[in-house]
């Protein structure tokens, strides 16, 4: 595997492979690798020439400074697991390689800057479009490849693809859970036993739901799905809602088709996000 460090490296071995005629799928990821960045890059294996990771802890995207400073990197594993599953690229740039003093970005993500993940983290998908907007412009895919865990940001990405009609297409990949359902997460590895044993509400509370959802009013459900975070102080709910899975407006009353379930909870400190598709 290659490992680039550098914008200008990096339009060297773009430029090689567009004469050569292949197809460059990328995989933007903060590192911390697990199951679920595997799983995006054996997609992008199976379905372009050339695969390339990125690994860039994007400060932008942070509203909370000491989750930025607590993020896990373990850079040398990260390399170790690239190379087991046959990663060609790995696109690693330091902060003052993708950003310049006093940067501003200006696009506006719209209604769903503002909802869900929006509402309890100001400014994120700002920071979150600004740096997928480089990495699309430095590595130039014809793949890139997402994950439904972050369902909002794939929705965020799609919606800036067609509003600047970038030539890529996006690919959002299932995800990948442990064997009891808690969603595989870079933060995970932060829970203590305790945290790590109740973490499992999220995945129950959303299946709880999807297989309810047609017979039990939508208010109903919600507020049983909700109790199930009541009784554990280690459990602090931000939002548990239904949404229709495009435009992420709350489904209220009766169940309607195309629904997604989403959460987002702290348990103790971390704080972590889920979401099941319900029809
Ligand atoms: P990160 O949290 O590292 O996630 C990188 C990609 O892996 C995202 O597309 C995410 O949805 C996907 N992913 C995470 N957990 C997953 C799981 N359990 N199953 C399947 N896919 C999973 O998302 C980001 O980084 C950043 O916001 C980024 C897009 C890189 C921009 O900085």
């Amino acid at each position: 595997m290659k490992i680039i460090t550098t914008k200008s490296e990096l339009a060297v071995a773009v430029s090689s492979l567009k004469k050569k005629g292949l197809s460059i799928g990328l995989v933007p990821t903060m590192g911390a690798l697990h199951a679920g960045h595997i799983s995006l890059i054996a997609q992008s294996k199976q379905k372009t020439d050339v695969t390339v990771t990125s690994i860039f802890v994007n400060p932008t995207q942070f509203n909370n400074q000491e989750d930025l400073i607590k993020y896990p990197k373990p850079i040398e594993d990260d390399i170790r697991k690239l190379e087991s599953v046959g990663c060609d690229i790995l696109f690693l740039p330091s902060v003052g390689e993708m950003y310049k003093e006093g940067e501003v970005w200006d696009y506006e993500v719209g209604e769903l800057d503002f909802l869900l993940e929006g509402e309890f983290r100001s400014g994120h998908y700002k920071g979150v479009t600004q740096i997928v907007y480089k990495l699309f412009s430095l590595v130039e895919p014809d793949v890139a490849f997402f994950g439904q865990k972050d369902y909002q940001q794939f929705l965020v990405v799609s919606k800036m693809v067609q509003d600047f009609n970038l030539p890529l297409t996006l690919v959002a990949c299932e995800i990948i859970r442990e064997d009891d359902g808690l969603a595989m997460s870079s933060r995970n590895i932060r829970l203590n036993t305790e945290e790590r044993t109740i973490s499992t509400v999220l995945f129950k509370a959303l299946t709880y739901i999807k297989k309810h959802y047609t017979e039990i009013p939508v208010e109903d459900l919600v507020k049983h799905a909700k109790s199930y975070f009541t009784d554990n102080d280690l459990l602090k709910l931000e939002y548990l809602k239904i949404c229709d899975k495009n435009t992420l407006q709350e489904i209220k009353d009766k169940p309607a088709d195309g629904a997604i379930a989403l959460i987002a909870c702290y348990v103790g400190n971390t704080r972590l996000i889920d979401n099941m598709i319900l029809s």
